[in-house]
């Protein structure tokens, strides 16, 4: 019958469906009637070869312990294959609720209390989440951001943080949120010697890996064999086919032993099943959701020129950073002269915009907002006119 969920400009309400992004602004502190662009999953439905597949499974009415198979594997494996050139075996795979979960899993399991876990701010705020609350320190090794609005490694400051505060883990974003770059082959291979020369596991969260706009998506684990023996690669088809409340993540751990440890932490928090209804959608979205993907990637590519075009042409002071990669808008507010309390309450309470504040991602972040581009256009083209009307056009007396 062909796909039918390919209208990206329909607005749908999520409303009244336990949506953190539209039903919880009064218990988060923001005001009732606000825009939300913040938390990373898409206002669009996903792809009706899924949708089908859930509604096939939930007319069956019995939900109880499930388990994936061989098809779950085949589907996913060739997956990564045609679409990331990683050729994965079965026996590297641990499935897991969610990729934040691998992260604290893979925390506790190569690191000890106290230890330094190298990370890259601004990045996504749960990375040095699950590093504070697990008793470890964080170790950040900044983007730079430079003269051509991308940012960039300073690889002797990694190294550097590294040696001297006796790093053991580092946790690598590819595509990196939110700066959106893509890192190349290139940059990956230099990260991955100076890790390899100090003995540094890498967990690589590659959640975003086919969003990619410019460039393409390097696996790390797929660079060299001795790359592929001391890392871990978080994927999951929940950023690919917005199935994030279906709670399934594949984490491929090629290693035996950085396996047993991973397998005994998430043992240990006693993790051994998955939901029937993630295993159902993320088989039919890695056998038949393609074609979905592919223009809904094509549709966020033109949410993205729209930003940069508007950005551009209507919003001094501003800038928007280049994205190679994910569906997440990092724009800068630093010309515009606010102060981070001025842009923080203009952008709340007059645009009554919820964003993610770039503060959050770590000090690299602070006048930086993020802006999730997966919704329709309409609400994209309203996003960027509240910004201009209320965030850089106010005229008004503080008190
Ligand atoms: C880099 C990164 N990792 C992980 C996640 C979330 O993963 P999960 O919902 O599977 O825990 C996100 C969501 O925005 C993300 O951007």
């Amino acid at each position: 019958m062909g796909e039918r969920n390919i209208n990206f400009d329909e607005i749908i309400d999520r409303k009244g469906t336990d949506c953190i992004k539209y039903d919880f602004a009064v218990q988060r502190g923001r005001p009732a009637d606000i825009l939300p662009l913040w938390v990373a999953d898409m206002d669009f439905k996903t792809s009706s070869y899924i949708e089908d597949a859930l509604v096939e499974r939930s007319r069956h009415g019995i939900f109880g312990y499930s388990e994936s198979g061989e098809r779950y594997f085949n589907a996913l494996a060739s997956w990564m294959r045609r679409r990331h050139g990683f050729e994965v075996r079965e026996e590297w795979l641990i499935k897991t609720p969610g990729v934040v979960f691998a992260l604290a899993m893979a925390v506790k399991a190569y690191t000890e209390i106290g230890d330094a876990v190298l990370i890259q701010q601004p990045v996504y705020y749960p990375f040095s989440e699950v590093i504070n609350s697990n008793g470890r320190r964080v170790v950040s090794n900044d983007l730079i951001l430079g003269e051509d609005d991308r940012y960039h490694i300073d690889f002797d400051d990694f190294q550097r943080k590294i040696v001297e505060n006796d790093v053991k883990l580092f946790i690598l974003c590819n595509p990196h949120n939110p700066s959106g770059r893509v890192f190349s082959r290139e940059e990956l291979t230099r990260l991955g010697d100076i890790c390899l020369e100090h003995g540094v596991i890498v967990v690589s969260d590659e959640i975003h890996h086919d969003f990619v706009f410019k460039g393409e998506h390097t696996v790390f684990a797929s660079i060299k064999d001795e790359y592929r023996d001391i890392s871990i690669t978080c994927t999951s088809p929940s950023k690919t086919f917005n199935l994030a409340g279906v709670l399934i993540s594949n984490i491929f751990i090629p290693d035996k032993e950085l396996r047993k440890k991973f397998r005994h932490e998430v043992d240990g928090a006693g993790i051994s099943q998955l939901s029937p209804f993630g295993i159902t959608a993320a088989c039919a979205a890695y056998e038949n959701g393609e074609q979905w993907f592919e223009q809904v990637l094509n549709y966020i590519e033109g949410n993205i020129s729209f930003v940069k075009e508007y950005t551009q042409k209507y919003l001094e002071g501003v800038k928007v950073i280049e994205s190679e990669g994910t569906y997440l808008v990092w724009l800068d507010f630093r010309g515009t002269g606010l102060s981070a309390y001025e842009l923080e309450r203009r952008i709340t309470y007059k645009a009554k915009l919820w964003l993610d504040s770039g503060a959050i991602f770590g000090k690299a972040g602070e006048g930086f907002q993020r802006i999730n581009v997966a919704a329709p256009r309409a609400i994209i083209e309203e996003c960027m006119e509240r910004i201009k009307k209320h965030v850089l056009q106010v005229e008004e007396i503080l008190l």
